[in-house]
């Protein structure tokens, strides 16, 4: 008999006495209803899954800390967790392809998440980045109908090539993050080997109620790996999970991964002068302006013990920001605070915080009470259950106020409106392309393109065009050498999952 210690319970805590019989009349059955460990086996296992996050369904995350290295930005911010030199900050890191269900393949072409949640001392801080210092869009307005390009056609149950190109070429502020997507750096070969970019425009404030626009930025130490998309076919051939493998191996390993951290600093006088919208997504501040400044060190050291609890069960919301640092005016960034917190809501429950990954080590203290999740039990002051009251219960301290945010204007909807300067940073971004980069650029480019509708091809091709005339002319010549080449089709439908399908061909070629 197993001792107390390992002695198989139930749920209620009762031991079993047997886990391998069901209970039966007679040896050849039928069961009986009142087999309920039976019954509640069965059950559970039909509980296991919940809902796979909207975007960014496939990912791998690990545990790690924050180290200071320098404090030149508490010039700008009284965050503490950038205090003090040495001082550590434990974090939950995950990262994530945008567009593939929880089952994709990991080696995919895809722009990727990385998500931090930093656990203060003043609560979670939670950075919900990309591998990409830009975005597709900067109004969130369109981001559910972009999102909907990524996902499968309804009728064929396929990734529509054709979608994608229709969308983004009918919304060319894409360009910038096109042209990062199928340069090499869309496709690395883990975790690791990416730059992650906090991407908006966030902001810090100090003590002398001073605030700052501010960018965030990590840069691996491990060196930038990528994939061509050939290589990446063949990987995908023998591992679905190679990313997966890549992290947890090289920690379990001891060989954690590191990223440097940086940020940008802009005075609000500054952002009134850029050429461009220092507050549009699709943009960055050039490093020449708004040089990097250096923060700390990132080390992922610690793989999860649960996957489920600790990776699937985090949630990670734009809106948990911590005293010195605060949003802007950036309205992709306030579109995703409120969404986040949402989408937890409805795919974790109500209390989705309490769940232990998202705890806050700090400690917590609010008047939320009841509803799904509601497993804590402490009742602190009980009878102090709403506020203000005369009990003693927790109350709002203003030394945690952030400064007014200056905004002015009149509240419509505002056309942004693709002008001269969409082009002129994915200008620049190209024109730091090798040769070769280039022509991998193209290649791939000319590869997920392949098969669409001419109209589309030439709407996308204009907008190359617009970033240079030559970078217009090598996708035009990859897409022909692709045009020429029946075999390379065929090749291109093995490796690449953005590749062209009959169906479309067949059901949407018609669109005017
Ligand atoms: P810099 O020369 O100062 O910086 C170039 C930046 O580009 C570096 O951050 C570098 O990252 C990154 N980079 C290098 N090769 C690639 C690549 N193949 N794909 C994507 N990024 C790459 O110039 P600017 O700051 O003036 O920026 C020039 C262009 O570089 C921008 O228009 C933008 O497209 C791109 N870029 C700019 C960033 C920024 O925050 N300013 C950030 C990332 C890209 P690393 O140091 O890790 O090699
Ligand atoms: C995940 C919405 C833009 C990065 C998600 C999720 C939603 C969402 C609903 C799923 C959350 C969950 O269930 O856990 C939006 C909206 C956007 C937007 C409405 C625009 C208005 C962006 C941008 C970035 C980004 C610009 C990066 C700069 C991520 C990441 C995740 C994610 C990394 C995965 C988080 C995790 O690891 O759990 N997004 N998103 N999103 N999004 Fe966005």
């Amino acid at each position: 008999m197993a001792d107390t210690k390992n002695r198989l319970t139930t749920t209620a805590g009762a031991p079993v006495g047997d886990n391998q019989n069901a209970i039966t009349i007679g040896p050849r059955g039928p069961l009986l209803l009142q087999d309920y460990q039976l019954i509640e086996k069965l059950a559970h296992q039909n509980r296991e899954r919940i809902p796979e996050r909207v975007v960014h369904a496939k990912g791998w995350g690990a545990f790690g800390t924050l180290t200071v290295t320098s404090t030149e930005v508490t010039k700008y911010t009284n965050a503490k967790l950038f205090n003090e030199v040495g001082k550590k900050t434990d974090l939950l890191l995950r990262f994530s392809t945008v567009a593939g269900e929880q089952g994709a393949a990991d080696a995919e072409r895809d722009v990727r998440g990385f998500s931090f949640k930093f656990y203060t001392e003043d609560g979670n801080w939670d950075l919900v980045g990309n591998n990409t210092p830009v975005f597709f869009v900067r109004d969130p307005y369109k981001f559910p109908d972009f999102i909907r390009t990524q996902k499968r056609h309804p009728r064929t149950n396929l990734r529509s090539p054709t979608a994608m190109w229709d969308f983004w070429s009918l919304s060319p502020e894409s360009v910038h993050q096109i042209t990062i997507l199928f340069s090499d750096r869309g496709l690395p070969v883990g975790p690791q080997y990416m730059n992650g970019y906090g991407s908006h425009t966030f902001s810090f404030w100090n003590d002398a109620g001073e605030r700052y626009w501010c960018k965030f930025h990590f840069k691996t130490q491990q060196g930038h790996k990528h994939y061509t998309n050939e290589e990446a076919g063949e990987v995908i051939a023998k591992s679905r999970e190679s990313y997966q493998e890549e992290l947890y191996g090289a920690i379990h390993e001891g060989r954690f991964p590191k990223w440097t951290m940086y940020v940008q600093v802009m005075t609000q006088e500054q952002a009134k002068h850029t050429s461009y919208n220092p507050f549009d997504l699709t943009k960055v501040w050039p490093h020449s302006e708004f040089p990097l400044i250096e923060v700390g060190e990132i080390e992922l050291n610690k793989n999860p013990e649960n996957y489920f609890a600790q990776v699937e069960q985090a949630a990670f919301s734009p809106s948990n920001v911590v005293k010195g640092i605060g949003f802007s005016p950036d309205k992709m960034l306030q579109g995703r605070i409120f969404s986040y917190a949402d989408a937890h809501r409805y795919r974790l429950g109500a209390h989705y915080e309490a769940l232990p990954v998202n705890q806050p080590k700090a400690p917590v203290a609010h008047y939320h009470k009841d509803g799904l999740l509601r497993f804590f039990a402490d009742n602190g002051n009980p009878d102090a259950y709403y506020e203000p009251n005369s009990f003693d219960g927790p109350a709002q301290d203003p030394s945690y106020n952030e400064p007014p945010m200056e905004v002015e204007g009149i509240a419509k909807r505002w056309e942004q409106p693709v002008g001269d300067d969409d082009f002129v940073q994915p200008r620049a971004l190209w024109a730091m392309f090798s040769d070769e980069q280039k022509g991998r650029l193209y290649h791939n480019l000319a590869a997920a393109m392949h098969g669409i509708p001419d109209f589309i091809i030439e709407r996308q091709l204009g907008h190359f065009a617009k970033v240079d005339p030559a970078y217009a002319q090598g996708v035009r010549d990859a897409l022909a050498t692709l045009d020429k080449s029946e075999e390379d089709r065929e090749t291109h439908k093995d490796v690449d999952r953005m590749a062209v399908n009959e169906p479309h061909k067949n059901t949407e070629a018609e669109a005017p």
